[in-house]
């Protein structure tokens, strides 16, 4: 059942997100950057509000490109902030559209840049499809368990996986160029 933005949260369920979330955020200890932070991450309770919604519009199949970005506009967000909440519930799978898929961290990695990353992948797919180029799948997970490299991108191809360590907007361009532009789907045109 969606439960809208204004609805409470049992502590269980905002415990279980604060978790999620409230790894050291700085300081060079395990499994965490030594940078100091760069970016805010999405308050807990408006993304636990979005993982449900995403929950909802998703059913009980994989969650499509045309269903997220339509939930965006509904409830007024960033697609980004979708990927990040649908990576906070273990329900959610993404619907697998093409060979490339990029895997991007949703959880702690929002600290270091993380939402500015999918924003980018979202930006860069729709400017593919426009220009009618491979595209390919976004997905978000809450860890890749690369937590000191954040923000983490694999990215999986038919030529295997690759991990994208503190990813950039300009490497994550290079990758989708690298991957898609070779892709089998384009060596058959
Ligand atoms: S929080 Fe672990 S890889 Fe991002």
């Amino acid at each position: 059942m969606r439960i809208g933005g204004q609805a409470p949260l049992t502590s269980g369920e905002l415990s279980s997100y604060r978790m999620a979330m409230s790894l050291p955020i700085s300081g060079g200890g395990p499994g965490v950057p030594g940078r100091e932070p760069t970016h805010k991450a999405l308050d807990l309770r408006k993304m636990m509000n979005l993982g449900m919604a995403v929950e909802e519009a998703a059913g009980d199949e994989p969650i499509t490109v045309d269903a997220i970005d339509e939930l965006a506009l509904e409830e007024g967000v960033d697609t980004s902030h979708l990927y990040a909440a649908a990576a906070m519930t273990t329900e959610v799978e993404f619907a697998r559209h093409n060979d490339v898929a990029f895997v991007t961290c949703g959880g702690n990695c929002q600290h270091w840049g993380a939402l500015e990353c999918i924003e980018h992948l979202v930006s860069l797919r729709q400017k593919r499809i426009e220009a009618g180029k491979t595209a390919f799948d976004i997905e978000a997970k809450r860890c890749l368990d690369k937590c000191e490299h954040g923000p983490v991108v694999l990215v999986r191809s038919p030529l295997g996986t690759a991990v994208i360590a503190r990813a950039t907007k300009e490497s994550l361009s290079t990758a989708v160029a690298e991957t898609c532009d070779s892709s089998p789907a384009d060596e058959v045109e």
